[in-house]
């Protein structure tokens, strides 16, 4: 069996920042209330560009970082709950336009876990030798399918696409990953695509293919997932929080992320956080986030951290990495 290495990183968020005092202008809100509830203060939104486009760009970036040409990807795999089209996949776009000719490429729909969920499946196929190089990608532009007159998830959400280059070899980086559902919470947090309207079927008048949510429910499955998949990982291979240089969760609410903190009694500067500029991107997001330490040099080679998960599906899952990048 082979071992995986990240070798490179990339991100891209569109150029138009929205603040909370745009959205005050929208639905009855404040940048009071939003940061207090929620940590975020801006999100990039879209004028225009859609999924693959800011795919495109963060992959362009990771095979920079990684000095790899795209034709020696073997395989892409894109998380989002925004594609551009049924099909086809935001993948095979983002091949197409990087001239990754040598790839398979499909989609994996896992909410804000998603990019978890793309390591996992890259993992196994880079272990066993079936691939050689992986690009994954976690992509959204949340704006096209968030409700904009419900204050209870407009403020939420925001643009962006990250993306690893992972490669096959003998050095091992990635340290151990699991991830897990729970299909039968899936109604806490739903985007339904198109309504079934057929001679047989009437559809329904109220059918909306915008974002809604428990927030109250998310939250507490939030809080307890995270604590527990890092408990799980750590214990698994022997490591304490001590070992670790970072630990990436899913970029929601700086609340969720507070209180794991507490729950862990772990030193809050472990906890790597970008939400407040980003909000939260879904699958995006951790991406993003590993994306930004790499380019601010938090990290060295030997360093561990822990990318953690957890979203729509309901879904969760947890990495234990060892850093490799040199700079
Ligand atoms: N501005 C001002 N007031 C608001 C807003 C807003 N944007 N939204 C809600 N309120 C009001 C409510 O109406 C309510 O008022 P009331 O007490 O008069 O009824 C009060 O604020 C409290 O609202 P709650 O919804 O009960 O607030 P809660 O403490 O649950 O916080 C929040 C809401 C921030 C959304 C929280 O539930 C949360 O962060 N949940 C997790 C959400 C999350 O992480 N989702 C992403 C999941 S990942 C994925 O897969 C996409």
């Amino acid at each position: 069996m082979n071992e995986v290495q990240i070798i490179g990183t990339g991100s891209y968020a569109p150029l138009n920042i929205m603040t909370n005092h745009q959205l005050s202008e929208l639905v009855d809100t404040s940048d009071e209330w939003i940061v207090s509830m929620t940590g975020i203060k801006e999100r990039h939104i879209s004028q225009g560009e859609n999924t693959s486009d800011l795919a495109t760009k963060a992959a362009l970036e990771a095979l920079k970082d990684a000095n790899v040409k795209a034709e020696d990807i073997d395989l892409i795999i894109v998380a989002s709950t925004s594609p551009d089209q049924f099909v086809p996949a935001t993948a095979c776009l983002v091949q197409g336009n990087i001239g990754a000719v040598n790839a398979m490429a499909f989609d994996v729909s896992a909410a804000c876990t998603g990019f978890i969920f793309a390591l996992n499946i890259a993992i196994q196929f880079l272990k066993t030798g079936e691939r050689t190089r992986a690009l994954i990608i976690g992509a959204e532009v949340l704006s096209k399918i968030v409700d904009w007159t419900d204050r209870n998830t407009c403020i939420l959400f925001g643009d962006g696409a990250g993306a690893a280059i992972l490669e096959a070899g003998t050095k091992k980086g990635i340290i151990s990953i699991n991830s897990a559902s729970q299909g039968q919470k899936a109604r806490f947090l739903t985007c339904p695509t198109v309504d079934v309207k057929n001679t047989f079927a009437k559809g329904n008048k109220d059918f909306k293919s915008t974002i809604s949510m428990d927030g109250k429910e998310i939250f507490k499955f939030a809080v307890k997932i995270i604590a527990s998949s890092i408990n799980r990982i750590l214990k698994e291979n022997n490591y304490t929080l001590d070992d670790i240089k970072y630990v990436v969760c899913h970029q929601a609410n700086a609340r969720i992320i507070d209180l794991v903190v507490r729950r862990l009694k772990a030193d809050k500067n472990k906890f790597f956080v970008n939400l407040e500029r980003y909000g939260n991107t879904s699958a995006a997001s951790i991406a993003i986030a590993m994306d930004e330490m790499n380019k601010k040099k938090l990290l060295k080679a030997g360093d561990k951290i822990i990318l953690v998960g957890f979203g729509g599906g309901l879904t969760y899952g947890a990495s234990l990495i060892e850093w490799t990048i040199n700079k």
